[in-house]
């Protein structure tokens, strides 16, 4: 897959990552070490979205250095990606403590970061990874969330907010399930090779 890299949206990207640097407006800046706004060719034609940064990320600014990391990179390379060919980022852009879920008032604050860069980067397909980046990418976007199960592996259209640009959404397994739930590892491979054979279809 080829990228052409656009001057404006790489500036733009610059820009929103200066003010994700400085953000306060939750509790999570009082914890954090560095913030983690993302990574990946802007503009791009596939965006993954994880749920928020744990420790290595944490330290390094970086999204899915981890082992949840290694585990994406394997799954990508299942379906002919490559980790600098897609945008990887999460729904909030600073650690939870102790790796919790991110909290309600937590999401909704980062959320017109996670907005601005789908804006700017123009995704084909957006990849919420698991239940809590694909409940908050539904219901910003207008679309009911029955369960996660019921929605995996599917795709959903929506229209991005800023242009009314139509976008793929396909919510897929987080990588760190097989972490705490090995047997998952099937059901997290089957939705990459899912996701695989729809993008074929799209790009
Ligand atoms: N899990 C996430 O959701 N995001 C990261 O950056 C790392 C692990």
């Amino acid at each position: 897959m080829h990228f052409k890299t656009s001057g404006t949206a790489l500036y733009a990207m610059e820009a929103l990552a200066g003010q994700i640097g400085s953000c306060r407006k939750c509790a999570l800046a009082l914890s954090r070490t560095k913030t983690v706004p993302g990574e990946g060719p802007a503009p791009c034609r596939v965006m993954l979205v994880g749920e928020g940064p744990g420790k290595k990320e944490d330290e390094s600014g970086r999204p899915f250095v981890g082992r949840a990391g290694a585990i994406l990179s394997d799954l990508l390379a299942q379906i002919d990606l490559s980790r600098d060919e897609v945008f990887i980022t999460s729904v909030v852009k600073c650690r939870p403590p102790g790796n919790r879920t991110p909290g309600k008032e937590e999401i909704a604050a980062c959320m017109p970061f996670l907005q601005r860069q789908i804006a700017i980067l123009s995704p084909v397909i957006v990849v919420p990874m698991g239940r809590v980046a694909t409940s908050a990418i539904f219901s910003r976007y207008g679309i009911a969330f029955p369960s996660f199960r019921e929605v995996r592996g599917k795709r959903f259209l929506m229209s991005e907010n800023e242009t009314g640009r139509e976008m793929s959404v396909i919510p897929v397994y987080h990588p760190a399930v097989i972490t705490h739930n090995p047997p998952a590892r099937a059901a997290l491979e089957e939705d990459f090779t899912r996701l695989g054979e729809i993008l074929c279809t799209l790009i």
